[in-house]
């Protein structure tokens, strides 16, 4: 068959559609693999069953069934969902806005699709526009993303050493250069794959470069505030009217529910779902009747505080504890985790590149995944970026410590045959 452009760049094997289909098929041929690769959110039995509990009382309602099985929603998704979002946004953090400033999405993959392809790519003059990553690595899933080549720029953090075998990036401001084609600035904060939030002041710093160029902000919120919250508490969630927050419902324990909201200006906001619909039609109606009440009643960030986010932090500490018992002298840097459910493992002179050690910790019966897909725009000539691993400690408490025992074990082995 003879695809255009768009079908060969899209269907291709590349990148990060290679990996994961790479890792699923390890998975089915072996389900006793330790799976500590992709994004999945854990299975909290708490979490899942408040929400079956709610999917049973909407089920049992004429009128509530009727809306979630029988109605297209409005372009920008269902309205009275935004209206209590609002009022949650509006009472949590004193923000301005109103059902105007959000549209809804299936999922916040497809919203980052078409947000950035709004605003990156070629311009109406015919110049090339780029999104701009100020702190690599970031999200894979943006890597592919754009509809044109060269999409996006990124800039390469400033590493700082800390105690106990822990690292953390932080944005290097005297690095940050925006050229005239840089459409937006975007991080994930906290960042997927890192598990670092990048501070309060640096956020403000980026606003105000951002501002001064007339290009938006974009925080990636998957992981963060308000929901589900697995962030350093000290951070501030931040937005104002030049600033794009992408929420998701995926790391509450939806992933199913292909859920993603934008809350942005009613410029973008009509811009996205005008779009949207193009590709759409219509938004599903699962992910805001679930959640339909919960802002309201407080019910949904009791959810986040007393059954999420304490299942994340015991993981996290076992993790930690995993890598420090078998480290030894290993020059392996943990970046200190700060959000998210990811160890994010620096392998400092790692003798061999991160795709070969996740080959053979493949072969060895443990799932992660290798750093440098991560380094989007910035990482080819940089060897930092061949020497890093993405764990996952969403999973059973029962595969963190073996599946870090084996990652710590292959490290010894590989730095011990170089030596
Ligand atoms: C940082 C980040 N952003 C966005 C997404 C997309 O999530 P979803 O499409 O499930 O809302 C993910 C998924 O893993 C993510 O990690």
């Amino acid at each position: 068959m003879q695809f255009s452009r768009f079908g060969e760049k899209f269907s291709g094997n590349s990148g990060i559609s290679g990996l994961m289909e790479d890792l699923g098929t390890a998975l089915s041929d072996d389900p006793t693999l330790l799976f500590m690769g992709g994004g999945n959110p854990g299975r909290i039995e708490s979490v899942q069953s408040a929400f079956a509990a709610r999917l049973a009382t909407i089920a049992a309602d004429r009128d509530q069934r009727h809306q979630l099985l029988g109605v297209y929603q409005a372009p920008q998704g269902d309205r009275g969902f935004r209206d209590e979002l609002a009022r949650f946004l509006q009472r949590e953090y004193a923000w301005d806005v109103g059902p105007e400033n959000i549209a809804l999405a299936n999922g916040s993959q497809s919203a980052f699709f078409v947000l950035y392809n709004l605003l990156a790519g070629e311009a109406p003059d015919g110049s090339a526009r780029q999104i701009h990553l100020p702190l690599s690595p970031e999200y894979v899933g943006y890597r592919d993303i754009g509809l044109s080549d060269g999409f996006f720029s990124a800039t390469r953090p400033r590493i700082e050493r800390l105690d106990r075998g822990q690292f953390k990036y932080h944005v290097d401001f005297s690095a940050l250069t925006l050229s005239d084609s840089v459409a937006a600035l975007c991080v994930s904060r906290p960042s997927n794959p890192t598990g670092n939030v990048v501070s309060d002041s640096e956020v403000a710093e980026l606003d105000r470069l951002a501002r001064a160029k007339g290009i938006p902000l974009i925080i990636d919120g998957a992981y963060g505030q308000p929901f589900p919250g697995l962030i350093d508490e000290t951070a501030t969630a931040f937005w104002n009217d030049n600033s794009i927050l992408m929420l998701s419902l995926s790391k509450l324990g939806l992933p199913g529910v292909r859920s993603g909201i934008v809350v942005a200006s009613p410029e973008v906001t009509l811009a996205f779902s005008r779009a949207n619909t193009v590709i759409s039609l219509a938004c599903g109606t699962l992910g805001p009747q679930l959640l339909r009440g919960m802002f309201d009643d407080g019910s949904l960030l009791q959810l986040c505080r007393q059954q999420i986010q304490p299942y994340y932090g015991e993981r996290r500490r076992l993790a930690i504890r995993a890598v420090e018992t078998a480290r030894g002298d290993l020059p392996v840097w943990i970046h200190k985790p700060e959000g998210a459910f990811f160890l994010w493992l620096w392998c400092e002179n790692l003798p061999i590149d991160s795709f070969t050690l996740y080959e053979r910790l493949k072969e060895r019966g443990v799932i992660v995944l290798p750093g440098n897909d991560f380094f989007i725009g910035s990482g080819d000539d940089w060897p930092h970026s061949r020497e890093c691993l993405r764990i996952s400690y969403a999973g059973d408490t029962q595969t963190i410590e073996p599946g870090i025992a084996l990652i710590m074990d292959e490290l010894h082995k590989t730095y011990a045959a170089h030596r």
